[in-house]
């Protein structure tokens, strides 16, 4: 089993969108039972919303629907979850001050950091105070990185 947290600040923009790509390539790879996907935000303002209607719209239009629902992130997702993926470098800054131990830490990384096309700390810009295109530009940049990630997760579970 390989479970992964996608994190942004609200988790109803990015990570919902990472977390409905890297689902879906799981269920296409034919290894979604053996691993556990979910998302979260370093904030708590939209605690229990479904994702924002310009990430679902986004969405739908690539043929995926984003049912999940807001939460914060916690600190004994560090005990849950094998891979947490930071969204931006201030999401990444955030979610180390909630680490406890350096195995926590290591827990930890960029997504865009498992797209090879990205330069290294890139991040998935918050589209949330931009216009529409930024979703689209989201959803490409987390297609990217998840397939990367794909990669990391199928050989973990190959170990
Ligand atoms: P997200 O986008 O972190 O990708 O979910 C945001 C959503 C909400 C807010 C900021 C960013 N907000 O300030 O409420």
């Amino acid at each position: 089993m390989v479970s992964v947290l996608f994190v942004c600040l609200g988790n109803i923009c990015r990570s919902p969108t990472a977390e409905g790509i890297f689902a879906n390539m799981c269920i296409k790879s034919g290894i979604e039972v053996a691993v556990l996907v979910d998302s979260a935000g370093t904030g708590g303002w939209h605690v229990g919303e479904l994702a924002d209607p310009r990430s679902r719209a986004e969405a739908q239009r690539r043929g995926l629907m984003l049912q999940s629902r807001s939460r914060k992130i916690r600190s004994q997702d560090f005990q849950d979850f094998d891979l947490i993926l930071a969204m931006d470098q201030s999401n990444l800054r955030n979610i180390l001050r909630l680490a406890e131990t350096e195995a926590d830490k290591a827990r930890v990384h960029l997504l865009r950091d498992f797209d090879p096309e990205s330069p290294p700390g890139s991040d998935v810009p918050d589209p949330y105070y931009g216009g529409k295109n930024g979703f689209s530009e989201v959803f490409d940049i987390c297609e990217r990185a998840c397939q990367g990630l794909l990669a990391e997760v199928q050989r973990r579970l190959s170990h």
